[in-house]
């Protein structure tokens, strides 16, 4: 049996990777009752506001769901503690030292994965006793390593190190991605753009139709100073690269970036202020769709495509 379907009691092996201002309960739930893993992203929730959704999420399916929390947000301790008192059983922790909260949360019974882009701390995850390892290359949406490794590379490295079970992210929208992804080692695959842009993700729809208009090179991987992120070249990011030029310091990144940018861009829809974050993969993302559609088509030609490899193997 697939690893990742037996660590969190799943039908297929793709989990949803948690988005801030994208994955609430609908989305999560969504891909749980599609056979995947959902996950409520708890990066842009109040921890009342997870709580809420954490509670609908389990009025709207009967099948495993997790949460996943970014461990440089505020509220850290609040939100795990909620995590705790609603009984939450999966726990995705990215953005942080996986030792922090690991052994924590483990002893209360919840399976921990945490999120590296690289080997070496894929490896130091593991020391602090994760149940499993997301491993994501520079190709993904959102905050990401500095080292620009591709999910390519960093699969099979990540392999060498670890012994416990291995998720790919970044690059992967469809059942041949998700085949290469597996080719190179991964027990199964996280996936964030494509899920970014269903009709149950809760990003504005200016937002969902800038994905799909999004093309090969518009994405770029910048504010590597703050927080390495990877962003549509909007005005925004090009206000950027304009500062850029003038030498800034952090502050002065800091200062642009300023608050609530992500809420402005992928929440309210303001495409030219607003922060826009997805994957490269958004290039191969043409329409908007249902999660229980995404699921089928992937996994349909995941199958068709291992078929044809193995009557074309020489
Ligand atoms: C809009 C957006 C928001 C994201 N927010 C988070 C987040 O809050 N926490 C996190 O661990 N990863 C976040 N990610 C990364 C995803 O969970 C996932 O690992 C990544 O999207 C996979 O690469 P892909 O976009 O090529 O599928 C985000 C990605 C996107 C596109």
């Amino acid at each position: 049996m697939n690893k990742i379907n037996q660590l969190f009691n799943i039908k297929y092996p793709i989990i949803q990777g948690g988005m801030i201002w994208n994955s609430g309960y609908k989305l999560a739930s969504a891909v749980s009752n599609a056979g995947g893993l959902g996950l409520i992203g708890a990066g842009s929730m109040y921890p009342e506001v997870l709580r809420e959704h954490i509670q609908k999420c389990k009025k709207a399916t009967d099948k495993p769901f997790g949460v996943n929390v970014p461990m440089l947000y505020p509220n850290i301790e609040e939100i795990i503690q909620i995590i705790i008192e609603e009984e939450v059983k999966i726990v995705f922790t990215s953005a942080g030292n996986p030792k922090t909260w690991t052994s924590y949360l483990k002893e209360r019974g919840i399976t921990v994965v945490h999120v590296v882009s690289s080997s070496k701390f894929a490896l130091k995850a593991q020391e602090a006793g994760v149940d499993a390892v997301v491993a994501e290359g520079f190709e993904a949406g959102g905050h990401n390593g500095r080292e620009e490794t591709t999910t390519f590379t960093l699969i099979p490295m990540v392999k060498e190190q670890i012994n416990i079970p291995l998720i790919a992210a970044g690059g992967i929208a469809t059942g041949r991605g998700m085949l290469a992804a597996m080719v190179l080692g991964a027990d199964g695959v996280q996936m964030g753009s494509r899920f970014a842009a269903s009709f149950e993700s809760s990003a504005h729809d200016n937002f969902k139709k800038t994905i799909i208009e999004t093309k090969e090179g518009d994405t770029q991987l910048t504010l590597k100073e703050l927080a390495p992120v990877r962003l549509i070249k909007n005005k925004f990011y090009n206000d950027i690269q304009e500062l850029y030029s003038r030498c800034p310091s952090v502050e002065d990144l800091k200062a642009l970036l300023g608050r609530a940018r992500a809420k402005k861009g992928m929440f309210e829809g303001d495409l030219v202020e607003g922060e826009l974050e997805i994957g490269q993969i958004a290039g191969l993302i043409h329409n908007v769709k249902s999660v229980e559609s995404i699921i089928d088509e992937v996994i349909h030609e995941f199958q068709i495509v291992s078929k044809d490899i193995q009557d074309s193997r020489f």
